[in-house]
């Protein structure tokens, strides 16, 4: 097969959704009808297992399975797509937000009682920042929820994106009876607690038809009055505009019951973008390309810490992967051999002969590779795009064992590449401050520190809770800020000058105080 159309199939994406709008279950189904998985409830296990839990013992143990489960690759009719897991509820996390630097398009599932949420809103402004294509689920519409122009208009107001129905629910909790497809002009009934894809599908050519009234009674006429509001109301499906991430096709349904999840995933597969070129400081890099290019987008600790056994997931931009291929790691300066490379199936993985542009591999890393190293059989290239996100919780570490200092110094600056925790070092004093995006990495440090650097520690609190990398052309201005500001100003694991402030309020102030300075919610990897 050539090399485009390889290419040209694949579909990389993540799901983005606040917890319990349904991403678990939607994983699910999309899955099954990749023939991936047979049994429900295969992922919902995992997740059950995952968050009865803080221990992170027992996190880790679970981490053999969690990183099969960070990518799910599976075919669906011709094309090879890799879900990527966008981890949600208490272990949330920068990760989270890298993620999505790896996708070319993302799934976006909203609750229909409660619209968009603020992990929604959080997961929105990353994909912004690459203009992701997003195709929209409105889920569980078997409840009662809110009204559907209703929530396209708080889509549209809160994530500032335009929302396009390509299908329309017909009632719902207790009165929903489907959904009319308004491109297909077909009517799909609803049944609850389908197992397959086993839903009646009637072909409306004219909503004036009464084979509408047989089917909908006195709901017939609601979907004519809401058909026709839409008409004038909203704006026809644009790829143009959906490719840009200005406009996002709507679908209704009701993951559980399986329903509208097939046509979901094949408008899905049909609309969003293969593997598309990717932006590097050097120049732009298309997935054609003969030679092979990939970025490190996530670290995860593997399951015997002992060993500090990590894998480096990667994102092939271009070029093809060969098992056994010397690449490039151009951060050292140095030629590495790739003797295995695993790609993750839904419950398995496997090591890989070759993969292309839009695949995600993992590869060993004995701590030499960091998040945003890039590989390449070319020259050396950057990848733009994959920033440090400014953490939004704060402890300070207290290290019970003066003498581990150095140690304690390792651990965190192994445990900050590997984008577990963001580190700070306070100008005055020297202190540690943590910061992550997520509760539950904090725990998970405290615990790695203990059994991979031999470091006891625990965290006070502290008074911050906003961070923002500080630059500025002026060099005047800035001795005089960091004399003014010293006690409120740290530098990360990279050595970059970072400003924490106690609340949004008083950033407000101090970036009004100082225009000179520029205040930057997340930074690019160096
Ligand atoms: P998440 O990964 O986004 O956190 O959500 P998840 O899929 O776990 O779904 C959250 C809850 O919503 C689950 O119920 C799930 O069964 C339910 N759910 C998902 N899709 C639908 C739907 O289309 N309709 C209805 N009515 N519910 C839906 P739970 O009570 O938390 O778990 P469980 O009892 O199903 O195990």
């Amino acid at each position: 097969m050539s090399f485009s159309t390889e290419i040209a199939k694949r579909r990389t994406f993540g799901i983005i959704s606040h917890p319990d709008a349904g991403k678990t279950t939607l994983t699910e189904k999309l899955l099954m009808f990749g023939g991936a998985i047979q049994m429900a409830g295969a992922v919902k296990a995992r997740k059950a297992s995952r968050h009865a839990t803080s221990d992170w013992m027992k996190i880790e143990q679970e981490r053999g399975i969690s990183v099969a489960s960070s990518v799910m690759k599976f075919n669906y009719r011709d094309f090879e797509i890799n879900l990527l897991d966008t981890p949600g509820h208490q272990d949330f996390s920068e990760d989270t937000y890298r993620v999505l630097t790896a996708v070319d398009s993302a799934m976006m599932v909203i609750d229909s009682a409660s619209g968009v949420e603020a992990q929604t809103e959080k997961l929105m402004e990353v994909c912004r920042m690459r203009n992701t294509p997003i195709v929209t689920f409105i889920n569980k519409l078997d409840r009662e929820g809110l009204e559907p122009l209703d929530l396209l208009t708080d889509i549209e107001e809160k994530l500032q994106i335009e929302c396009t129905p390509m299908s329309w629910p017909v009632g719902m909790g207790k009165r929903f009876k489907g959904v009319y497809n308004l491109y297909k002009k077909e009517l799909n009934l609803f049944k609850a607690g389908a197992k397959t894809n086993d839903f009646d599908t009637v072909k409306i050519n004219d909503l004036s038809d009464p084979k509408l009234d047989e089917l909908l009674g006195s709901q017939a006429d609601e979907l004519r009055g809401d058909i026709e509001l839409l008409e004038g109301a909203a704006d026809p499906f644009n790829l143009e505009q959906f490719l840009l991430g200005s406009q996002t096709p709507v679908f209704f349904g009701s993951a559980v019951n399986n329903f509208g999840v097939k046509e979901l995933l094949d408008a899905f597969v049909e609309l969003s973008p293969a593997p598309g070129p990717r932006e590097a400081v050097e120049r732009t890099v298309h997935p054609d390309e003969p030679g092979f290019s990939a970025f490190c987008f996530k670290i995860q600790a593997n399951m015997d810490p002992a060993h500090r056994d990590r894998i480096a997931f990667f994102r092939i931009c271009s070029g093809k992967f060969k098992k056994g291929m010397t690449v490039r790691h151009h951060r050292l300066g140095k030629d590495v051999k790739i003797p295995n490379a695993t790609i993750f199936m839904a419950q398995d993985r496997a090591h890989i002969e070759e993969a292309y542009a839009g695949d995600i591999i993992g590869i060993h890393n004995h701590g030499t590779i960091k998040i945003g190293d890039t590989f390449t059989t070319k020259e050396a290239l950057k990848f733009t795009g994959i920033p440090n996100f400014a953490p939004e919780l704060f402890r300070r570490i207290r290290l019970k064992d003066p003498m581990k200092r150095k140690q304690l110094h390792k651990g965190l600056v192994q445990l900050s590449e590997e984008g577990a925790v963001q580190v700070f070092k306070t100008l005055l004093g020297g202190d540690y401050i943590l910061g992550a995006v997520g509760v539950l990495q904090f725990d998970v440090t405290v615990a790695r520190l203990n059994a991979e650097y031999k470091v006891d520690a625990d965290y006070v609190a502290t008074d911050f809770q906003i961070a923002r990398w500080v630059t500025a052309e002026d060099d005047k201005k800035m001795s005089e800020f960091r004399r003014l500001f010293e006690s409120s100003l740290s530098e990360d694991a990279d050595g970059f000058l970072s400003y924490l402030a106690p609340s949004a309020w008083k950033l407000n102030y101090t970036e009004e105080q100082w225009p000179a300075i520029t205040f930057h919610k997340t930074r690019e990897h160096i």
